[in-house]
């Protein structure tokens, strides 16, 4: 069984990342920096000397780095059962992609989005070949209710004036949407591939690094085990 995890050098794609290896699926890990990806390896392999890691150079919010990270992965010629597109930042200062794309956009979604349409084809034969279902799983948002007033503004996503963190809200809001058409074309295709996005829930990780206000909130939920609704009502940017 092999598996592509998006952002698997951290928070959540490490911890998915060290379960699938229990389970025996070979995984590659899709990071920007490659130091922490091969020493999120190394940790995986203290504790499971078995585990089957490789790591692999992606930055998400260039096209570019998608295109040469597919094509270093196709050459590989290995099967792919899973993709787990986890990768994703929050709250970033404006600023715009190598592109020229708002940053939570191209990195959450377009950069994720243009992957999966580039290894379609490798998980369809994937499908094909062993019988096995493949998956493809986008990690989602509570925040996807939380973006601006239009939904997706797709005539402002780079507009500067009006730039705030509902930008992180609207990229989870394509993820989700994403999910949903790829699901949708999937079935008419009649192709063995199941699409699912997922909030998580919350979690402490390094992903709060823009927002100390959001990170105290947070870790007044763990030390005082209160009413996530309640908390979020309070934040700003939830509210
Ligand atoms: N934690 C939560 O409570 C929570 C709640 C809802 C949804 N989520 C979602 O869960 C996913 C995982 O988040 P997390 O909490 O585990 O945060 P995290 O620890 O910050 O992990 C995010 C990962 O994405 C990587 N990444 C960011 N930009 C990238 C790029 N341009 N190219 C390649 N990799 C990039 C990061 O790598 P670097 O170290 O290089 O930045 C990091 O490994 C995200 O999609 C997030 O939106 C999290």
């Amino acid at each position: 069984m092999r598996c592509g995890c998006v952002g698997g050098a951290s928070g959540i794609g490490l911890e998915t990342t060290r379960v699938l290896t229990m389970r025996g699926a070979h995984v590659i890990i899709a990071a920007r920096n490659i130091k922490a990806a091969n020493e999120a390896k190394q940790a995986i392999l203290k504790n499971n000397e078995n585990a089957k890691i490789d790591v692999l150079e992606l930055d998400l919010s260039s096209l570019n780095s998608v295109n040469a990270f597919v094509h270093t992965f196709k050459a590989l010629n290995l099967p792919l059962n899973i993709l787990i597109n986890n990768a994703g930042v929050m709250f970033c200062p404006y600023q715009l992609s190598q592109d020229g794309i708002e940053m939570h956009f191209a990195t959450n979604y377009l950069g994720h989005f243009h992957l999966t349409n580039l290894l379609l084809d490798k998980m369809k034969e994937t499908a094909t070949t062993t019988g096995i279902e493949g998956r493809i799983v986008i990690l989602s948002s509570l925040a996807h209710a939380y973006t601006y007033e239009q939904g997706i503004r797709f005539e402002k996503i780079n507009d500067k004036d009006s730039y705030s963190k509902k930008a992180y809200g609207q990229s989870k809001l394509a993820n989700i949407l994403h999910a949903n058409e790829l699901t949708r074309r999937l079935k008419e295709e009649g192709v063995n591939i199941t699409v699912n996005s997922v909030n998580p829930g919350f979690i402490m990780t390094d992903l709060m690094r823009h927002s100390f206000v959001l990170m105290s909130k947070f870790m007044h939920i763990y030390l005082e085990k209160k009413n996530i609704n309640s908390i979020l009502s309070k934040i700003e940017c939830f509210s």
